[in-house]
């Protein structure tokens, strides 16, 4: 399969097996998001891998979208890293720069054979007190990932795709 295809046959999941992700595979996923591109190569990310029973516990207590997946990526960064754009005074690239990271670690993992989701309905504050994480990070997106369960479909949303020349425009 090609990126474009990759890129096309990737959809959400929202119903996972309990099979455990292979170290190699998480390992690869995570190696995705490592080299993603940041703004001034900041690097401001920081990946938690919410893998053990109790701190999924901890995860679902505070978010409905984890989907009981066998590990939860909660992509933050680091507000003492990310880059400050002084053109713009006030503006910070730490989100941008999380989403490139959660967007590789997503696309690897749908070639690796593992499904995620994306998820961006929660309170970030409501987490990082769950999880007790540094004061220092934010939490810009989770990616439940795992095996997809059998009955695992895209949902209409997927298909519902604007058109080229609706979103594109060459000047
Ligand atoms: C920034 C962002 C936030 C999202 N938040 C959620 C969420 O909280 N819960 C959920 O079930 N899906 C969430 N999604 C998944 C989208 O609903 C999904 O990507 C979209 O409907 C297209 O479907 P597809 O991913 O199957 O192609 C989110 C996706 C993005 C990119």
């Amino acid at each position: 399969m090609n990126f474009l295809e990759l890129a096309k046959a990737r959809y959400s999941v929202r119903s996972f097996k309990k099979d455990d992700i292979e170290e190699s595979k998480l390992n690869d996923i995570l190696e995705a998001g490592r080299v993603a591109p940041s703004a001034c190569n900041k690097q401001p990310q920081k990946i938690f891998v919410v893998k053990s029973e109790e701190a999924r516990a901890k995860l679902a207590s505070v978010c409905r979208f984890t989907f009981d997946a066998p590990v939860v990526l909660v992509v933050c960064y680091d507000k003492e890293r990310s880059w400050q754009n002084d053109l713009m005074p006030g503006y910070n690239s730490g989100e941008t720069d999380a989403a490139i990271v959660c967007t590789h670690m997503m696309l690897e993992a749908w070639e690796q054979g593992i499904s995620s989701c994306w998820v961006g309905w929660f309170n970030a504050d409501e987490i990082a007190k769950a999880l007790s994480l540094p004061e220092n990070f934010c939490v810009c997106s989770l990616l439940p990932i795992g095996y997809a369960t059998d009955d695992a479909a895209p949902t209409k949303l997927h298909t519902r795709i604007r058109e080229f020349d609706d979103t594109i425009a060459f000047m």
